[in-house]
């Protein structure tokens, strides 16, 4: 049993293949942290509880009879606000008398198999009960009787756990949460670093890394977004942590609106990790009889290094988070006609795009901004999606005709959230957007937010979206949100409700996504803002793949894709080849192929030689598909790291496939190069696909595989295929 509660000590322990999380019910019920980390087989960890002595002013409980026991030094799995613990705290409700002291101690708890759904909100899920298991604790405040559980489910075989946590109001008056964290971790050490991924628009996901200092550091976002400039993602680690070895603890928020990832360290040397909404861009009232459900948290350790942390993320993510028809079948490969053409086009032109690509091997063709409304520029018509049949040459659903005649599938654009200042939406609802009363609205590409709050603003946008997915056939649909929220305030809620409204419309997002994959099931979403500015595990839950970034410029986008791995799986990475002209094809391919793939150009402006190169990637991307899309990834040279070349592979679950990537950014020093390859079988033999070599998986783990007969300009790729014989 993964979850198992030893009643005479009165100490949870949840574990996985590698790793034990340790707490107890300690004196007057407090839920006291013990230990996370590599797996130990039993919990005799009292003495772990104390992070040092403490001081005059540190508060006690007086009923509990111990010198060393005091809030502001002890590990809590679930910390409040205003009782002793000085720390960041994870809770904090405005009690109806107007103060905010809370305290939240045991009552009760369930253990069962399985992992209940968060209503309204993404979260993992189990395909069979037998696939995870749950503990449930019941806390309550005994002053207001507010309660909270916390939810704790182990997913056993993958080295992972989520947490979140639900607010019961069962009182007949309303309070107001202030803060709501869905988890802490409490660890007796400050002797970390800290991972997280920084960007901005046209470069996301860089990763960053700093020692753990005596102070409260961390990431956030209050853009209404998980945002290009900071993944809810996080990596607490040992100090001398590297791909391969050492304790890493990755935390991942599946959520993708504001949100906070914070590690304090205190006076005791003791860290005190937390992530969830973020408390400054969060209020919520809990009416009288109401609960409120926090978003959930995984966790992730590994004790050998990132490498493993990450596949362990990517294997979780594929099989508990990524759902319905799209997670196990084989993705289209489509062109998209955005780089190539704008919002410039006719249906003729993109007739052209759907036969040539018919004579590349390629799936499907995306229609991208610019179909609806007057919209031949980025001033207009968001929410005004009727088509624009004069742009089309005729109804939408004979110009599908036209490109499934040719054998090509047919996706399409949407900005759901968004609507243009100048719409015929606007003019009939100018309160439809989210505003504050009495200020002017930003905008931002000439566009405001919709109020996802409202009802009747999700519905009219969901019923223009029905008509259009309903009366057509469509396979695809590209999400996109280009802006941030600010003036942040909703003319459906009274004044006490504002500082919901963040959240609500995140919430509201979540229903129509919903609705959506539920009407159309067959439809494959993929998610994008700005590129990969909403890229999260929220949206992920929807959307099987994301938009990776608008920078396609293949050596900007091996960072982006690094960063982007260090959590996310290749099968969710959109990832295109474009006419970006830093590389040639070949590299671009080979970049691209650790993705989704697929084109984002103009296919009529091909050479022969471009054509004949773009028909053999065509075939590489159905010969490696499986490999990357269900192989694990090893990270070999990071270009954080490395400034002259990167490089990765993919192997087989079995090992008897590896596919190799190398990408010369600038002409290194070293003549030859051995590259040292990384989860093979040592005992197994392997060989090259197209030199017909044979190695020894020892050999090319620790001699390593030569390149030296490739040729090493800037710009240059190889890739290698090896079998197993
Ligand atoms: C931003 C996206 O990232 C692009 O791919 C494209 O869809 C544009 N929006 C369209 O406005």
């Amino acid at each position: 049993m993964p979850i198992t509660y030893d009643s005479d000590n009165r100490i949870f322990k949840l574990d996985t293949a590698n790793s034990s999380y340790v707490f107890e019910i300690f004196e007057q019920n407090y839920l006291v942290h013990l230990y996370y980390g590599g797996k130990i087989p039993d919990a005799n960890l009292k003495e772990h509880k104390y992070k040092g002595g403490f001081a005059s002013f540190s508060p006690v409980n007086i009923n509990i009879d111990d010198d060393w026991f005091s809030p502001d030094v002890s590990m809590f799995e679930f910390p409040c606000e205003g009782s002793g613990d000085f720390r960041e705290s994870a809770f904090a409700i405005r009690n109806p008398d107007g103060n905010n002291t809370t305290d939240m101690r045991y009552v009760s708890h369930e253990i069962y198999n399985g992992k209940p759904k968060l209503e309204g909100l993404p979260s993992l899920f189990v395909n069979d009960e037998s696939e995870a298991q749950t503990l449930e604790i019941l806390t309550r405040d005994n002053v207001t009787g507010i309660q909270a559980v916390l939810y704790y489910t182990v997913f056993e075989e993958l080295g992972a756990m989520t947490r979140s946590v639900r607010i019961i109001n069962p009182t007949s008056k309303p309070f107001e949460i202030e803060r709501l964290l869905s988890c802490c971790v409490d660890f007796n050490t400050h002797d970390f670093d800290m991972i997280t991924l920084y960007g901005k628009w046209f470069k996301e996901r860089s990763v960053d890394r700093m020692h753990l200092s005596h102070l409260t550091q961390g990431i956030s976002s209050k853009r209404g977004s998980s945002s290009h400039h900071h993944n809810p993602f996080g990596v607490i680690c040992d100090r001398d942590a590297t791909e391969d070895t050492g304790n890493v603890y990755g935390f991942n928020f599946v959520y993708s609106g504001n949100f906070t990832f914070k590690a304090q360290v205190d006076g005791f040397a003791g860290t005190r990790v937390l992530m969830g909404l973020n408390p400054d861009a969060f209020g919520w009232i809990l009416e009288a009889g109401e609960d409120f459900v926090a978003p959930e948290v995984v966790m992730v350790y590994s004790d050998k290094g990132l490498g493993e942390m990450s596949r362990t993320f990517h294997k979780l993510y594929r099989k508990h988070l990524i759902r319905g028809k799209w997670a196990n079948i084989k993705r289209p490969l489509l062109i998209n006609n955005w780089e190539a053409t704008g919002m410039d086009f006719t249906g003729d032109k993109l007739v052209t795009f759907a036969e040539r690509a018919k004579e590349l091997g390629i799936d499907m063709l995306v229609m991208d901004d610019g179909w609806f409304g007057r919209r031949d520029d980025d001033t207009s018509s968001l929410g005004d999606w009727q088509v624009n049949e004069e742009k089309l040459g005729g109804s939408l659903s004979s110009f599908i005709d036209r490109i499934n005649e040719l054998g090509i599938k047919f996706g399409i654009w949407f900005e759901p959230e968004m609507i243009s200042r100048d719409s015929e939406l606007y003019r009939a609802h100018p309160d439809w957007c989210i505003h504050v009363p009495n200020r002017e609205k930003s905008i931002a590409r000439h566009q405001y937010v919709l109020d996802y709050s409202r009802k009747e603003v999700r519905d009219y946008i969901y019923s223009l979206m029905y008509d259009v997915l309903s009366r057509n056939k469509i396979d695809y649909v590209k999400w996109d949100f280009n802006r941030n929220l600010s003036e942040v305030g909703s003319a459906g809620f009274p004044p006490e409700k504002q500082k919901e409204i963040f959240h609500r419309f995140t919430l509201g997002t979540y229903e129509i996504l919903d609705r959506l994959t539920t009407d159309f099931p067959d439809i494959l979403l993929e998610g994008c803002s700005g590129g990969g500015g909403r890229y999260d595990p929220g949206m992920l839950y929807y959307a099987p793949q994301i938009w990776c970034s608008d920078n396609t410029d293949p050596i900007e986008r091996l960072t982006i894709q690094f960063g982007t791995s260090m959590c996310y799986p290749a099968s969710t990475m959109g990832a295109h080849v474009s006419a970006s002209n830093r590389a040639g094809y070949e590299t671009k391919g080979n970049i691209a192929l650790w993705g989704t793939f697929g084109y984002e150009l103009d296919p009529n402006k091909f050479s022969d030689e471009e054509r004949e190169i773009v028909r053999d990637q065509v075939g590489e991307y159905h010969k490696y598909y499986d490999i990357i899309h269900s192989g694990d990834l090893y990270r070999l040279i990071t270009p954080f790291e490395n400034p002259w070349r990167a490089a990765w592979m993919f192997v087989s679950e079995d090992k008897n496939e590896a596919l190799v990537t190398s990408v010369t950014m600038r002409r290194p020093e070293d003549r030859s190069y051995f590259l040292r390859l990384k989860g093979l079988d040592e005992e197994k033999y392997y060989v090259d696909d197209e030199s017909g070599e044979v190695y020894s998986g020892a050999l090319l783990m620790k001699a390593g595989l030569s390149f030296s007969r490739y040729g090493m300009n800037d710009g240059d790729s190889f890739k290698v295929y090896l079998r197993a014989l």
